[in-house]
């Protein structure tokens, strides 16, 4: 679809509206042969659009993150905040980058983000099943009890009146677990180790359906590649599977 080259280069983050008009009289915009725009209302596909030769960057972002302890998920909040880790052009995109689902600022591990909410919301709600995976070390030793409970489902939280759907869980450790949710309610696994009588010490979340992190250092992140984005869209209907193979 063709778009404004003010609205497309302001949504994407590269300048404001207003500065468009400046950046294509400058000559920084061109089309793929190099030739420059001459008018900020001229209309283009995004995909023929260069920006200081260089292609603009993808109309929708997912991107998986190395969660580090101490940063916030929230746009509005005291620093630091994730969004700080990304590109500043990618803070200021609009529609805006949201992560999915929130991990507490002292809890490591993946992280999705990304500015198609449909995928998003897709993602976080119970309906669609998309498993995310807890490293738990508790205060003290993991019972079978302790296991049993956690993965039960069935029960409510303190001041929670919808019951917990049944989880996966199995002892890694005299002191650790592991925990697969497909739900993301506030603070879960927090109020779950409370609700059984072991208070977590630290949480990372290993894995978010099938991606792990994979080579990403805490900090870092990188944009879903094609087959991946197609991966996670079929895992939560929101694309058919493409392997048509035997
Ligand atoms: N549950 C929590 O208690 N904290 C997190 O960060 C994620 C899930």
């Amino acid at each position: 679809m063709s778009v404004r080259l003010d609205k497309l280069l302001s949504n994407l983050g590269y300048c404001s509206r207003k500065e468009a008009g400046r950046l294509v009289k400058s000559g920084a915009v061109t089309d793929l042969q190099g030739r420059p725009f001459k008018k900020a209302s001229e209309k283009a596909r995004p995909e023929n659009v260069l920006f200081q030769g260089e292609p603009l960057d993808p109309s929708e972002l997912i991107l998986i993150m190395n969660k580090p302890a101490g940063y916030t998920c929230s746009h509005r909040d005291h620093p630091p905040l994730i969004y700080q880790l990304l590109p500043p052009r990618y803070q200021v995109r609009e529609p805006q980058i949201s992560c999915v689902g929130r991990l507490d600022k002292d809890t490591t591990g993946i992280i999705l983000l990304t500015d198609n909410g449909q995928l998003l919301h897709r993602l976080i709600s119970p309906s669609w099943k998309v498993e995310k995976f807890y490293q738990v070390s508790a205060s003290g030793p993991v019972t079978e009890a302790q296991v049993a409970r956690l993965a039960e489902g069935g029960w409510c939280l303190p001041d929670d009146d919808k019951p917990l759907a049944p989880a996966r869980c199995r002892k890694t450790g005299e002191c650790t677990l592991e925990l697969v949710l497909i739900e993301g309610r506030y603070h879960q696994v927090k109020r779950m180790m409370e609700a059984v009588g072991n208070p977590l010490l630290h949480l990372h979340r290993s894995q978010f359906d099938t991606f792990r992190l994979e080579g990403l250092e805490p900090g870092e992140w990188r944009a879903l590649t094609a087959e991946e984005e197609t991966e996670l869209k079929v895992s939560c209907g929101l694309q058919q599977s493409q392997n048509l193979g035997p």
